[in-house]
């Protein structure tokens, strides 16, 4: 699978709301966005994703469209995306949108037909069956909690939502609201965007099973059952993936990356030569550190081995049919920084370890803002400060119940999607440089210390080492074998080392880490070589030092 224009992208996640606020009523907008976009080009990247900018009444932050054509005027206007587009394409940067179509928001103009006329041409956009005993039709549980279904008025009519009753599932098996969907796609990739980040695309086809009248066995103590099993990768959602990619993608040559965990005996359907998407995202060593329990996720013990593990397992298997989409952080999870590295060990050396680790992984790479300075999980005080509809739910749910609502807060405190949320860091005037008003969420008091002015000022920071990474990726005599070589691990026989080639016939780049406080020996052969970037200026005979990082070119 040569040349595809994409595999020299190197993408940075935008969270609009939280980048930079420039009229001062502290959210974010697109004129923050076009001001900061020289800092993006310098930094080196290529390609933005925008979380989503469309009208909302953001009960999700956006991840709830009332109107796919339009921008929300939090935001901007309409001119505003067109003018930013314009900005960033003279600067070689391309701009992606994020694709939320699973569901809608209940704002959207079908939805609200539905709700005043049960006659309504719309009923049948969405997923709606009658009650069952005057209640639900089943007993599924939405991601964020509680039931999947909600009564429509007092009729015994009832709706299906993946996520929060203020996000109705649209009911895909209607041709008529596939062809509105890619219209609007095709509206969108004809202004001038460059494709998609494509949204919890996974649940699009229901099983017979998730809407039938059925008790299911409740895996949880509020007598219902996680719907995932019977709503994400069903059978015959091919086909409705595969219309996106014939009258969408394929005609507008997108790039496309699909939230949607995809087991490897699909990966070529999804993301071969001929696949639905450019690249999926891998979760497994994203979610290393939580797992289901009782039908809410919480906090679980991992190791540096199994994620390396992980890593290399799914570098394995995407490689064989395309090619993988490394990330760290987005607008789901706390920082990285804080998640992958004990407290103790935090310094410049083990933030650029992690970052050498992923950044040279097989695949286009993914930068979320503020994770080039290394930014850190958030001090929030008490469950006021969190935002997240999601966060505030849950505590509230553990309070109605009788939980223990303080295990709620210090899961949050570690694991709430709040963290990545927080103002970018800008300088270290009020708010980060981020808004001269009240932001919506409180800035991470650690931008004093943290923060894009300062490090871009300092020669060894980690915004620099990021832009020595990019521009490694970028130079002409790697770029090669950096976008399209194999991924080769190398076996080191130390938990706390990880090492890998990526290689073509002609090249080989070795990257060598050590994850740990520790000195560590390493094998005569691994340390030759020219070094192409290091994070340490000395480098010892036969030992990595803490934390340290080595790319050799072979
Ligand atoms: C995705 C988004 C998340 C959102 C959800 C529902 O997982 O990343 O932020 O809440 O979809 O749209
Ligand atoms: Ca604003």
């Amino acid at each position: 699978m040569a040349g595809k224009w994409w595999q020299k992208a190197i993408v940075y996640q935008i969270y609009p709301k939280s980048f930079q606020d420039t009229n001062g009523d502290g959210i974010g907008d697109l004129q923050g966005i076009i001001r900061r976009l020289d800092y993006l080009q310098d930094l080196g990247v290529n390609m933005l994703w925008l979380c989503p900018i469309n009208v909302s009444p953001m009960c999700d932050n956006g991840y709830d469209i009332e109107d796919y054509y339009h921008i929300d005027p939090s935001f901007g206007t309409d001119e505003d995306f067109e003018a930013l587009i314009r900005e960033a394409g003279s600067r070689q940067m391309k701009v992606i949108m994020d694709l939320v179509v699973n569901h809608c928001s209940y704002r959207h103009k079908w939805f609200q037909d539905v709700l005043r006329n049960p006659a309504s041409p719309y009923a049948s956009y969405f997923i709606i069956r009658e009650g069952f005993g005057g209640k639900e039709p089943n007993n599924l549980r939405c991601y964020p909690g509680g039931s999947a279904w909600e009564r429509i008025g007092n009729s015994n009519r009832f709706y299906f939502h993946s996520f929060a009753k203020e996000q109705p599932d649209l009911d895909w098996e209607n041709a008529a609201l596939r062809d509105e969907i890619c219209t609007m796609m095709n509206y969108w990739q004809d202004k001038g965007v460059a494709g998609f980040r494509v949204d919890a695309i996974g649940n699009l086809k229901k099983s017979d099973q998730a809407l039938s009248r059925t008790r299911f066995e409740p895996d949880g103590e509020d007598g219902l059952t996680s719907l995932a099993p019977y709503v994400l990768m069903q059978d015959g959602i091919q086909d409705y993936l595969k219309e996106m990619r014939d009258r969408v993608f394929k005609p507008h040559d997108s790039f496309t990356v699909a939230e949607v965990s995809v087991p490897e005996h699909k990966l070529l359907e999804f993301i071969g030569p001929d696949g639905y998407f450019s690249t999926v995202f891998d979760f497994s060593y994203t979610d290393i550190d939580v797992e289901e329990r009782g039908g809410a996720t919480w906090k679980r013990p991992w190791t540096f081995r199994e994620m390396k593990e992980k890593i290399i397992l799914s570098q394995m298997d995407v490689q064989k049919y395309g090619f993988a989409s490394p990330y760290l952080e987005n607008h789901d999870q706390p920082r990285s920084v804080s998640k992958y590295i004990p407290s103790r060990d935090r310094s410049y050396e083990s933030v650029t370890a992690l970052a050498t680790m992923y950044f040279f992984l097989r695949g286009v790479p993914f930068i979320f803002q503020g994770q080039e300075l290394g930014m850190e999980n958030c001090p929030f005080r008490s469950i006021e400060d969190f935002r997240d509809p999601v966060a505030l739910q849950r505590y509230a749910q553990a309070l109605e119940r009788g939980e223990d609502p303080e295990a709620v807060f210090a899961y949050l405190r570690e694991r709430g999607r709040d963290h990545g949320r927080t103002p970018m860091q800008w300088d270290s005037t009020e708010n980060a440089g981020f808004s001269e008003g009240t932001p919506w969420i409180m800035v991470n008091p650690g931008y004093v210390q943290c923060n894009a002015l300062s490090q871009m000022r300092e020669g060894h920071s980690i915004y620099h080492y990021y832009k020595d990474m990019i521009t490694l990726r970028k130079k002409e005599a790697y770029a090669s074998v950096l976008e399209t070589g194999w991924f080769v691990p190398v076996e080191t026989r130390d938990d706390r080392l990880f090492c890998y080639r990526r290689e073509n016939d002609s090249q080989s780049v070795r990257v060598l880490i050590n994850f740990s406080a520790d000195y560590v020996r390493v094998p005569e052969n691994l340390m030759t070589g020219e070094v192409l970037l290091s994070n340490r200026e000395a480098s010892e005979n036969g030992r990595l030092m803490p934390y340290h990082a080595i790319v050799f070119s072979e």
